[in-house]
């Protein structure tokens, strides 16, 4: 048998699967063991090692200095995300929560963009701060974007992305908000240098204690189609850890196949999918 061919057995995948889910959240039942098996062929191959038993013994001896564990999440988080994903929370970001947010204060906007991906959620936000606000307001706005795979987080940092990831976004709006690559073969855009700086990333795992490099008075928090990786238990702690880093007031979304239905949280529904933290 070669590596590309090597099979989890019951004993790994019980030792992998415990391990991702205490130290990641992420449920990992049986049906998931075929994309872990196939997600992580790839790292068997970078370590050079031709079965599961090596590979966990690298992992969890503690071999490689955690650094195989950094590598292992970044194969096992699933990273789908998309510019202008469920846009009626864009909208609503626009016509209710931004002017209700900038009413009657002229503080800076802050922003958390919670489980990140590759930066196209927390890029959506600026873009659409940015417009709300328009030229010469006095308001400003930061952004951050966390997420547990450095990998992706790299992503994020570049900030580029193919044509193809961009293809729907209006006319409009990608000739103000993203750059060409001189070299047209490659048909990559990159976001404009004012719109990253607005934005900052951090490696953030969700399954901390608590998350003592985050500020605590976020205006609005999204944290979207992550928690759909965790169990209600898990997910309801989580909401809860993100609220105490949200102003009273201030919104939450989720995705749009996520609630927090039957879960003691302090926020209050606005529409489905979006909240506001009660006093
Ligand atoms: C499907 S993406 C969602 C991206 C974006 N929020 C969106 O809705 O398009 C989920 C992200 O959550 C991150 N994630 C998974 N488990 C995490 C954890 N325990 N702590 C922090 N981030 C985690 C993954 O790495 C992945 O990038």
């Amino acid at each position: 048998m070669n590596s590309y061919q090597s099979k989890l057995s019951d004993t790994d995948f019980s030792r992998l699967s415990q391990y991702i889910y205490s130290n990641y959240g992420i449920k990992m039942p049986d049906s998931k063991r075929q994309m872990l098996q196939a997600r992580l062929q790839k790292r068997l191959r970078a370590n050079e090692l031709t079965s599961f038993e090596d590979y966990c013994d690298l992992l969890f001896a503690g071999e490689s200095n955690g650094q195989e564990l950094i590598h292992m999440i970044d194969v096992v988080s699933t990273n789908k995300t998309d510019f202008f994903r469920e846009p009626n929370h864009f909208e609503f970001l626009k016509t209710v929560a931004l002017g209700s947010l900038t009413r009657s204060s002229t503080s800076p906007l802050k922003v958390w963009s919670a489980g990140c991906s590759s930066g196209e959620e927390p890029y959506t936000i600026a873009m659409v701060i940015n417009e709300f606000l328009g030229a010469g307001s006095i308001v400003d706005f930061s952004i951050l974007g966390t997420d547990i795979s450095t990998s992706i987080l790299r992503k994020a940092v570049n900030a580029i992305y193919t044509e193809e990831r961009v293809s729907g976004i209006p006319l409009e709006v990608k000739k103000k908000y993203f750059l060409r690559s001189k070299d047209s073969e490659k048909q990559l855009v990159r976001i404009v240098p004012k719109v990253r700086s607005k934005v900052k990333f951090q490696r953030l795992n969700f399954m901390d204690p608590d998350y003592p490099s985050v500020p605590m008075d976020f205006d609005i928090v999204f944290c979207r189609n992550v928690l759909i990786y965790f169990d209600k238990p898990t997910q309801e702690r989580v909401i809860n850890r993100l609220c105490a880093h949200l102003k009273p007031g201030g919104y939450f979304f989720l995705g749009h196949s996520e609630s927090i239905m039957d879960m003691k949280v302090p926020l209050k529904q606005i529409k489905p999918t979006i909240y506001q933290k009660v006093n």
